[in-house]
């Protein structure tokens, strides 16, 4: 009778000397086969587990500790006023393809920022804060114009620079266009890349 696998390599665990032929009956064993004796580590001194090439045995890393440091949050944050983040606003950094560019704004998230980028009507490309500086309204939602950008709740029109070119509802002599200015980046564009 067939012996299933697990059955017959049981059967040769517990009792050595046992084998079993390919159908499963057993047969005589040759030669008593020795245990290979298991590799342990020395966790009292892990400098034992160096060999004498300086190579780690193999297995050693599973009694290392996998506590995972503290985070510096000097080097590993970069959203805007963070030391890592003024660092590297300081380069060109790629944060969109021209050909994502249509004839709506597209939202952007980049380095922590929420920001919105466009081409407007003149051909200039925009990247701006994403919240209007007037009440917050996402500028992703705005309307295109010939010269920069149009916020849709209550009409402000920003350059791409972020100059603030009109506000309707504003009393004539309204300091507002003077003192107010939109957060924008400088965008070049190169070989289909838009750097900012
Ligand atoms: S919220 Fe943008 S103009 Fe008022």
């Amino acid at each position: 009778m067939r012996t299933c696998k697990i059955r017959t390599t049981l059967d040769e665990c517990l009792n050595p000397g046992v084998r079993h032929n390919f159908h499963g009956e057993q047969v005589k064993a040759s030669s008593t086969r020795t245990p290979q004796k298991k590799t342990l580590l020395n966790t009292k001194n892990p400098a034992k587990n160096i060999t004498s090439a300086g190579r780690t045995n193999s297995y050693s890393g599973c009694h290392r500790s996998t506590e995972v440091a503290t985070e510096d949050k000097e080097l590993t944050h970069v959203g805007a006023g963070t030391p890592c983040g003024e660092y590297l606003r300081r380069f060109w950094l790629p944060v969109a393809l021209t050909s994502q560019l249509t004839d709506l704004p597209l939202a952007l998230r980049v380095m922590g920022e929420d920001l919105v980028m466009f081409h407007d009507l003149s051909g200039r490309i925009g990247l701006l804060h994403k919240a209007c500086s007037h009440r917050r309204t996402s500028l992703e939602y705005d309307v295109i114009s010939e010269r920069g950008i149009r916020c849709c709740y209550h009409g402000w029109l920003f350059d791409v620079d972020g100059k603030i070119l009109e506000t309707p509802g504003e009393p004539e002599n309204s300091p507002i266009k003077g003192n107010l200015c939109q957060g924008a980046y400088p965008v070049r564009e190169y070989k289909g890349l838009d750097f900012a």
